[in-house]
C-alpha cells in the first residue's frame, strides 16, 4: 500500500550544530526556525531532529533525564511549537528522536531505583547481584568497559548497553512499557509526524545475562556479539507500535543494526514494525575487528556490492532510508569517495547516488554543501564519549599518540557534529559567540552562503536532485520504480536503472511483488526508464548504451556526453531517461 512518506525527502538536524540564535555557542529551535526557508527551499519534505529533550548531554542529548521537557540549552515548548507551526505551514512535517532502550541515570525513575532498591523503579531498570566479587556478566559496553555499573554500598550492579549514564530500561516491565508508550502518544498528540527510533535492536534482552566467550584481552565480549544472539524483539516491537505509532499513522524510522537477515519482512514490510530502518551496508563496511584503529578503508567494489545486494534484497519488502552519513558517521565524502573525488563534481556524484536509489532519501546536515571530516590537531578537540574511548583502545593496542589520533580522526562522530557552514564570517556564521565544538577550518571554502551565490554549486545541484525525485514526471519511478543494477562489469562505474513496468501499478510494485534476484537486468518492456551513472573512476570511461537516450536529466560535468555511446568525466554523473 502506498503511504504518505514513501515520496519524501528528509533531512537530519543535530541541534546543537545547526545554528544558534542567542550567541551561547549552542545550535537552538529558533535558530532552525530562522533556517526553515532554506529547507524548504531545499526540497525537504521531513525534518529528523537529534534529541532535544532534557538531558545531562553524557551523550549529546541521548541521555535522556526528562521525556516531556525541552532542554533549556535548546528553548522552551513554546519554541518547539512554534517550529512545529511553522514547519506545517511550509509543509514541513517534524520527526523526533526516541531514545527508549535507556534513559539517563538522572532520570526521576533512575533516581527513585537508587533510593529504593526494593521499590517499584527498581524494576524498570536491570539490576543483578555481581559474581564472586565481579560483575553479573562479562559484556563490554558500546562506549567501552563493562555493561555493568556497580552500586555504591551494595552486592549489586546494574545494566548500560552504552555509558554507564545511560541505564538501559527494562522493556520486560509492562508497567514501564506503558510509561513509554503514554509519552509517545503525548507527543504524537502534540502534532509530531513521526520518530526516528534510537539503538531500538537492544531493548530485547535475554534475562539471564549469560556469560560469553570474550573477544578481547579485558576477557569481556563486544554487546554487539550478544545482540545477535538475542531472539524475541519482534514481539516488543509490535506491541510498541499497535500501543502508539499505528493509531496516528505515523511515520518511523529504525536505527538497527544486527538484525537478523529474514526479520527484514517482519520489520519493513507491508505491517513491518516501522516505516522504514536505515540503510547501514555500506557503512558497516569500515567496521574494524577490533575498533576504529584497525577498520578498513572502503573499497569501491565492496561498497558497489553492498549497496547493491541491499537494494535488491529490500525491494522484495520494503524501504529502507538511504544515507550517506548522519551525526554517528564521519562525512560520507570524505568516507566514500577516493582522494581525487573529493571535490564538487566527486561531491555531486556521490549525492547523484545516494538519492535516487530506491528508498526514503535522508540528508544530514551540512551533506547539501559537500561538508568534510574536519582536520583534528589534538584529541583534546574531540567532546564525543565514543572517539574518546576508541582513541583510548587505539592507543592500548600499542599505537602511537599520532598514530591513534590519525586512526579515529577518520572516524570520529565529531566529524558530522561541526558547526554547520553558513557563511564565510566568523565561525562560519554559525553562532556570535564561542562554538561549543571546533568549526572546520575550510569553512571559508564550503559555506552556504557561497554555493547559494554560485550557479553551478553542490548546494544547488542538491536542489536540482531533489527537485527531479520529486518532480510529477519522475516521482512515480524514483519512488515506487525498481531497481536494476547495471556496468557491474565496469571497474570504476556504479550505475543502475530505476524502472516502472507496463503491467503494474504502483502500489502493486511497492508492496514488492518482485521475488527473484534479477541481475543486470535490462527492463523490456518498461512504461517508464531512467539510468542513473557514475564513473567513481580518475579517468574518463566510455561506456556502450544499451537504451535509447530520451533526454539528459542531470549532468555534474560538461566532459560528461551521451550519444551513441555515454562518455563520463572522472567523477562524471549523469541521470538519463531512456526511450
Ligand atoms: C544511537 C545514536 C547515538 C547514541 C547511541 C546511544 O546509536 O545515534 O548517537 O550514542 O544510540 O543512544
Ligand atoms: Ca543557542
Amino acid at each position: 500500500m502506498n503511504k504518505w512518506w514513501h515520496d519524501k525527502a528528509a533531512y537530519q538536524i543535530y541541534p546543537k550544530s545547526f545554528y544558534d540564535a542567542n550567541g551561547d555557542g549552542i545550535g537552538d529551535l529558533q535558530g532552525i526556525i530562522s533556517k526553515l526557508d532554506y529547507l524548504e527551499e531545499l526540497g525537504i519534505d521531513i525534518i529528523w531532529i537529534s534529541p532535544i529533550y532534557k538531558s545531562p548531554f553524557v551523550d549529546q542529548g541521548y541521555d535522556i533525564s526528562d521525556y516531556y521537557e525541552i532542554a533549556p540549552e535548546f528553548g522552551t515548548m513554546e519554541d518547539f511549537e512554534e517550529l512545529l507551526a511553522q514547519a506545517k505551514k511550509r509543509g514541513i512535517y517534524i520527526v523526533m528522536d526516541l531514545v527508549i532502550n535507556h534513559c539517563s541515570d538522572q532520570h526521576e525513575w533512575f533516581q527513585k531505583a537508587l533510593a529504593d532498591p526494593e521499590g517499584e523503579y527498581a524494576d524498570y531498570f536491570y539490576f543483578r547481584a555481581g559474581k564472586n566479587g565481579n560483575p553479573p556478566s562479562n559484556y563490554r559496553s558500546y562506549f567501552g568497559g563493562s555493561c555493568w555499573e556497580p552500586v555504591p554500598g551494595t552486592d549489586q550492579y546494574y545494566f548500560h548497553a552504552f555509558a554507564k549514564e545511560q541505564p538501559d530500561l527494562n522493556w520486560e516491565n509492562p508497567k514501564m512499557r506503558q510509561e513509554i508508550y503514554d509519552m509517545i502518544n503525548w507527543w504524537l498528540e502534540k502534532g509530531l509526524a513521526g520518530f526516528r527510533i534510537d539503538a531500538i535492536i537492544n531493548i530485547k534482552k535475554d534475562i539471564n545475562f549469560p556469560d560469553l566467550e570474550p573477544d578481547g584481552p579485558d576477557g569481556l565480549v563486544s554487546y554487539f556479539r550478544v545482540v545477535e544472539q538475542t531472539r524475541g524483539v519482534g514481539q516488543l516491537l509490535k506491541d510498541l507500535k499497535n500501543n502508539t505509532f499505528a493509531k496516528y499513522d505515523a511515520f518511523t524510522v529504525g536505527e538497527v543494526f544486527n538484525m537478523h537477515e529474514e526479520e527484514l519482512p517482519e520489520f519493513i514490510g507491508e505491517d513491518g514494525h516501522f516505516s522504514t530502518i536505515f540503510d547501514f551496508s555500506a557503512h558497516c563496511l569500515s567496521e574494524g575487528e577490533h575498533g576504529w584503529y584497525d577498520a578498513p578503508d572502503i573499497d569501491f567494489k565492496e561498497w558497489r556490492e553492498a549497496i547493491v545486494n541491499s537494494q535488491l534484497e529490500v525491494q522484495k519488502v520494503g524501504f529502507k532510508a538511504n544515507i550517506i552519513e548522519n551525526h554517528d558517521e564521519p562525512r560520507g565524502v570524505s568516507r566514500f569517495l577516493p582522494e581525487y573525488a573529493r571535490n564538487e563534481a566527486g561531491t555531486k556524484m556521490l549525492g547523484t547516488i545516494s538519492l535516487l536509489l530506491r528508498g526514503i532519501p535522508f540528508l544530514y546536515q551540512g551533506q547539501e554543501i559537500g561538508m568534510q571530516n574536519c582536520v583534528w590537531d589534538s584529541s583534546e578537540e574531540w567532546d564525543d564519549i565514543s572517539t574518546k574511548d576508541q582513541y583510548q583502545v587505539a592507543k592500548a593496542a600499542g599505537l602511537s599518540e599520532k598514530e591513534a589520533l590519525d586512526k579515529c580522526a577518520r572516524l570520529s562522530r565529531d566529524n558530522a557534529r561541526t558547526p554547520m557552514q553558513w557563511s564565510g564570517e566568523r565561525c562560519a556564521g554559525f553562532t556570535q559567540g564561542t562554538p561549543w565544538l571546533k568549526v572546520n577550518p575550510n569553512y571559508s571554502k564550503i559555506n552556504v552562503e557561497k554555493q547559494q551565490q554560485e550557479e553551478d554549486s553542490v548546494l544547488h545541484y542538491y536542489k536540482k536532485l531533489i527537485a527531479l525525485r520529486k518532480s510529477e514526471e519522475f516521482k512515480e519511478v524514483f519512488t515506487y520504480g525498481r531497481f536494476a543494477p547495471a556496468y557491474e562489469e565496469q571497474e570504476n562505474i556504479m550505475a543502475f536503472y530505476r524502472y516502472l513496468d507496463k503491467e503494474e501499478t504502483a502500489s502493486e510494485e511497492s508492496v514488492g511483488v518482485f521475488h527473484k534476484r534479477q541481475e543486470n537486468q535490462e527492463p523490456a518492456s518498461s512504461r517508464k526508464r531512467v539510468l542513473v551513472a557514475a564513473n567513481f573512476g580518475k579517468d574518463a570511461a566510455e561506456l556502450p548504451l544499451k537504451c535509447k537516450v530520451k533526454k539528459v536529466l542531470l549532468s555534474n560535468l560538461p566532459e560528461n556526453q551521451a550519444g551513441e555511446t555515454l562518455v563520463l568525466a572522472g567523477c562524471g554523473t549523469m541521470v538519463l531517461e531512456c526511450e
